[in-house]
């Protein structure tokens, strides 16, 4: 039998993480493997020392963001899934966009990084980015998810707001695409395979997310879609994710790629046991 260490984040409760760690210990079960399940803080983190592990892991599933954790693991041996590079470019989409940028997507601009109690005396850099991308723009902290750090500026002041308020934070600039007002796909990929999909569509907001108020539907793909999603996991070395798509005038545009992506809502959509192929994808790896 192989063991498996399941790695999810100690200190933030979350009903969708504890029914995706169920569906998972429980597909595992089904392949042989046994799964086991721990918080990224009841691991202690001491460089220079051999990692101990609460049981015994020939892989490990990283459901987080702690990439120090995850690192730590790797340099210590430990097959690990996501890679702490793969997390790490996904968490900031700033750190997404640079390396997708041969990838269709909303023309982006990284806003120059300064200190938090400093903000932007001078904002040169946005009236040449206004210039790119007029008004209305999308502006997003590089870490968040939910469509919770995401927000939509109508003018110059509205910008310079947003832009002071999370001064000090990676930040980044992206043109707004009208076409996808308040609706998204969301492919979950895994091995390179699209294994579920869902359109989300809000009424009441630009963001489609489901937090947000917006409501999935299932969805087939189109091959365009499929093989964006496909290159851009192959891009951020990916073996596992949930990667959101825009419909714009010029084809389907990435939007962001999750490498922790919950999967409940598209689960109970679709049926599909997407933990199994998120196991499947993680043996296939190793
Ligand atoms: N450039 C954009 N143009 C139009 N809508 C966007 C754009 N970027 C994001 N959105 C909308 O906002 C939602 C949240 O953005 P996203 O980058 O996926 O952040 P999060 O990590 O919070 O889900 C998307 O699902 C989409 O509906
Ligand atoms: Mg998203």
């Amino acid at each position: 039998m192989k063991h498996g260490l399941l790695i999810r984040n100690s200190y933030w409760p979350s009903a969708s993480m504890d029914e995706m760690e169920a569906l998972l210990v429980s597909a595992a079960a089904r392949m042989s493997i046994a799964l086991h399940v721990c918080g990224n803080g009841d691991i202690p983190c001491v460089p220079g020392t051999a990692p101990k592990l609460p049981a015994p892991a020939d892989f490990i599933l990283f459901w987080d963001k702690d990439v120090r954790l995850c690192q730590y693991l790797e340099m210590n041996g430990y097959p690990v899934y996501n890679s702490s590079r793969a997390i790490a470019l996904c968490d900031d989409k700033t750190l997404t966009h640079l390396h997708l940028h041969d990838l269709p997507v909303p023309q982006t601009i990284l806003c120059p990084l300064t200190f938090p109690g400093r903000g932007y005396p001078d904002l040169g850099f946005l009236d040449q980015a206004a210039q790119l991308l007029s008004y209305p723009m999308v502006i997003k902290e590089g870490c968040g998810s939910f469509g919770q750090q995401v927000y939509l500026a109508s003018n110059r002041e509205e910008t310079a707001e947003i832009l002071t308020r999370f001064a000090g934070k990676s930040l980044l600039l992206q043109q707004y695409i009208q076409e996808s007002h308040g609706q998204d796909k969301r492919l979950y990929m895994a091995g390179g395979q699209c294994v579920a999909a869902m359109r989300r569509i809000n009424e009441t907001d630009f963001r489609a997310n489901i937090a947000s108020g917006g409501k999935a539907l299932p969805y087939t793909p189109t091959k365009e879609e499929i093989a964006l999603a496909v290159n851009a996991c192959s891009q951020l070395g990916l073996t596992f994710a949930g990667v959101d798509i825009l419909d714009s005038a010029n084809g389907p545009m990435l939007c962001e790629v999750n490498s922790n992506a919950h999967f409940t809502a598209l689960y109970h959509l679709t049926k599909v046991d997407i933990a199994a192929h998120i196991l499947d994808a993680v043996r296939g790896a190793q």
